[in-house]
């Protein structure tokens, strides 16, 4: 998570009831909402769902079909993309690579009318911001990909967009270089206070990076909230599935008391879920309720029952080094949660078959409809 905690600034980008149709083909449904200055915001969704469609359509390359889309406060309807102030970076980095990285970052410079040495001086701060000093003259066909993206975002920056648009800048890099970038972005986008909206289908980059982010589903936003927001309160089961791992249970509302809803879930019995963690409209018959994996844990031998206990069995065990993840199977129930326990030098890793105790925090219970 992006925690430079800003406060709430302007809007920078205000989409209202966007339309987008491919022919037959609907692609954005109603989209509404707006992105303000400096933030870095993201837009998070399944393959499909439309994110490079509306960052196409933020950067000028695609036509509404109908709403409107202003930018500083200036209606974008009938702007060329060349002529906004946004720029975008894209999933495969292209780099010219028969040019020098000097001559990459510098080329949108080429008809600006600036003085070669207030180029090269551009050129040496924008390589500089993404860690490339000294690799003016090297050939672009010659670095590596995670030095190649760092060309395009150093080529985007240098013409000092009010927004630059990244389109899964980060998809083509291994796993360590991809996480290491992140890092770098997040850093990045902080010091040059540019707003920066990224595209993704990966879950954990946009809640590591961003200030909030955009889930969407087949062309509309499900839903739009801080990340902390997103993972403890998902509005959806489909947007809960999305981020992170949830179990859901069955469960049967019994109404409210005291603002809480009091619900009978299986496996778990009775209890009250907290204001803002159900819809309203759910107050009788039946709910599914969804728990996340670090929010049960398991009871070892020689800790003491707590107030809410059940017992189950283990079906699976996946040991990830710092962590293990357990599926248990309640008793008197058919299907499996899953809990994940921080492995502790003293704590032992149970063996599939073996009996056990569960524990929760009722307080991170979460109700939907059923
Ligand atoms: N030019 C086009 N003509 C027709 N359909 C299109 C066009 N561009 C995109 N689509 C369709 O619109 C939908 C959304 O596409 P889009 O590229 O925005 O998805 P995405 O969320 O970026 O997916 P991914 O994560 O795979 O990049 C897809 O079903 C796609 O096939
Ligand atoms: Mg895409």
């Amino acid at each position: 998570m992006n925690i430079s905690h800003q406060p709430a600034r302007r809007a920078i980008i205000e989409l209202r009831d966007i339309e987008k149709h491919y022919g037959a083909y609907h692609a954005l449904r109603g989209v509404s909402f707006d992105i303000r200055e400096g933030e870095f915001f993201s837009l998070l969704g399944p393959s499909g769902c439309g994110k490079t469609t509306l960052l196409r359509t933020i950067a000028g390359f695609e036509d509404l079909s109908s709403g409107t889309l202003t930018l500083d406060g200036r209606d974008m309807e009938g702007v060329p993309a060349n002529k906004r102030p946004t720029n975008m970076v894209f999933q495969s980095y292209a780099i010219f690579p028969h040019l020098s990285v000097a001559e990459n970052v510098g080329f949108g410079l080429r008809r600006s009318g600036k003085l070669r040495e207030e180029k090269a001086k551009l050129v040496g701060e924008a390589l500089e911001m993404v860690g490339l000093s000294g690799y003016d003259a090297r050939a672009a066909h010659a670095l590596s990909g995670g030095q190649r993206q760092r060309v395009a975002l150093a080529r985007a920056l240098i013409l000092k967009p009010r927004v630059l648009l990244l389109d899964e800048p980060l998809s083509a890099l291994d796993k360590k270089m991809r996480e290491q970038m992140q890092v770098e972005l997040m850093r990045l986008q902080r010091h040059v206070g540019i707003t920066f909206i990224l595209v993704t289908h990966d879950q954990e980059e946009a809640l590591i990076m961003s200030d909030r982010i955009a889930v969407m589903f087949d062309g509309s936003i499900e839903q739009l909230d801080e990340p902390e927001v997103l993972y403890r309160r998902p509005n959806s089961k489909r947007v809960a599935q999305f981020i992170g791992v949830m179990n859901f249970l069955p469960g049967e509302a019994q109404g409210l008391s005291g603002g809480r809803l009091a619900v009978d879930v299986a496996g778990l019995g009775r209890a009250e879920i907290e204001p803002g963690q159900f819809s309203p409209d759910l107050d009788h018959g039946a709910v599914s309720v969804g728990i996340r994996p670090e929010t049960m844990s398991l009871l070892f031998e020689g800790e003491a029952d707590r107030a809410r206990v059940a017992s189950g069995t283990v079906r699976e065990v996946v040991y990830y080094g710092d962590m293990t993840y357990y599926e248990i199977v309640l008793d008197g129930l058919d299907s499996h949660v899953t809990i994940s326990m921080k492995n502790l030098v003293d704590r032992p890793v149970l063996d599939v078959g073996a009996r056990t105790r569960v524990t929760w925090d009722a307080r991170a219970l979460v109700a939907f409809a059923a």
